[in-house]
């Protein structure tokens, strides 16, 4: 097993399958699935992988082989793992501002779903009564995560119920009988301190003697990784040690199950991006690096101003210069703006590293340009999972009526 794929392999990659395309690094999604199996030892804990991450067949296929439940984050999704081969016991679909037919549709699936608003809780108890045990999302008040766009708990977040709310909530349970099996909340992704998912534990504790059917406390995901070689991530040992000890401390909780769902810390760091370079551009401000992409296929850097790490894998010992690097749309798309870089000639191959989550999931045909192919890489074997888009996928949909 191998967690880092070689310049050489990449290059190989790149001459077989073209430009841009994602690539991704099967051993490394194993190794950290099992750093977090390894961290999280105890029986009771349970790890639901974000699917939103990552939702390509084969690698949802993968880690159902090694052994995860799934979080879905849409009735698409839902669909995705079961046709990987998820049990519908362990497809976890976590809704946010969903109609409650697709609520319908994954019970009806077997599928076990947190319910984020008192509208459809109250719809579920007046259809179902006690018919399907459900989870709740709780908005637990707490700021958390890498950057606002990315945090989800805070007290102006659209997402889950109020904890404030808690007397109108017992009001919808009682009146219609609904069983609650777990409590969720999710408070962002690139979370780095484990402190915070105690703050959250706090909140959910004081109010877990309201609900006697209660099975599972699910803290919901947003580890962080490392983007920069010195970006502080989170400390999982740490954070299984604090959790479980805080749960063991708890008279009302130690007989919970506890669920993570993290995306990021399984795939981010198995993944890249090649992109070839098309042309340099002289300009009094900055040397322009245009590649083959843009934010249609990388949006983390212009959405999030998130660092990526870029190599120059056909030049690696070239003189090191400083560069701008930008795609190819007719809007700004910048990936990186004076970035010392060995020196970069048209032709060559740049990789932007830690892009295996919502790199490929987020991309877009903006521009009419085609999405990247994706390949994964298990043993050394490289295999193509993902065909490049062609002309003929921008058409699909389109139904062309004549106005004249
Ligand atoms: N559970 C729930 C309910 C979530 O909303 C998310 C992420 C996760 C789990 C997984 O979080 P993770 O472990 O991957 O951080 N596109 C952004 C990240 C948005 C995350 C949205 N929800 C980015 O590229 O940074």
């Amino acid at each position: 097993m191998s967690e880092q794929l070689t310049n050489e392999q990449l290059i190989q990659i790149a001459n077989e399958f073209g430009t841009p395309v994602y690539v991704y690094n099967a051993d490394k999604i194993e190794t950290q699935y099992q750093r977090l199996s390894n961290a999280f030892g105890a029986e009771r804990v349970k790890i639901f992988y974000a699917a939103k991450a990552l939702t390509n067949l084969s690698v949802l296929r993968f880690i159902h082989h090694l052994g995860a439940n799934v979080d879905c984050s849409s009735i698409n999704e839902v669909k995705l793992a079961l046709r990987a081969g998820f049990e519908p016991s362990r497809v976890l679909y976590t809704s946010n501002g969903i109609h409650f037919t697709e609520i319908e549709e994954a019970l009806k699936l077997g599928v076990f779903v947190n319910i984020d608003s008192l509208s459809n809780l109250k719809k579920l108890g007046e259809k179902y009564g006690n018919q399907y045990p459900v989870g709740v999302r709780l908005r637990p008040n707490i700021m958390a995560g890498g950057n606002l766009k990315i945090s989800t708990g805070h007290d102006r977040s659209k997402f889950g119920i109020p904890v404030e709310q808690l007397p109108q909530l017992m009001d919808i349970v009682k009146s219609s009988n609904i069983v609650i099996h777990n409590l969720h909340i999710h408070t962002g992704s690139d979370i780095k301190d484990a402190d915070v998912f105690i703050k959250g534990i706090d909140v959910l504790f004081d109010i877990i003697p309201h609900f006697p059917d209660l099975k599972s406390i699910d803290l919901g995901g947003g580890f962080k990784v490392g983007y920069k070689e010195d970006d502080p991530v989170i400390n999982i040992e740490e954070l299984s040690q604090k959790v479980l000890a805080a749960f063991d401390a708890h008279e009302a909780a130690r007989h919970l199950e506890i669920w993570f769902e993290p995306g990021k810390f399984i795939v981010s760091e198995s993944g890249c991006l090649i992109t070839s370079v098309n042309l340099l551009k002289e300009t009094a401000a900055t040397t322009f690096v245009n590649i083959n992409s843009g934010f249609n296929h990388l949006i983390r850097p212009m959405f999030y101003d998130a660092y990526h790490r870029i190599e120059n894998i056909t030049n690696p010992e070239g003189a090191v210069n400083t560069y701008s690097v930008v795609g190819n749309i007719c809007e700004t798309d910048t990936f990186a703006w004076d970035r010392p870089l060995p020196e970069v000639r048209e032709g060559d191959l740049l990789v932007f590293y830690n892009a295996g989550a919502y790199g490929y999931e987020m991309a877009s045909t903006f521009n009419s340009r085609f999405r990247p192919a994706e390949v994964i890489v298990r043993n050394g074997k490289a295999q193509l999972i993902r065909k490049r888009d062609v002309f003929e996928d921008l058409i699909r949909n389109q139904v062309e009526v004549d106005l004249k």
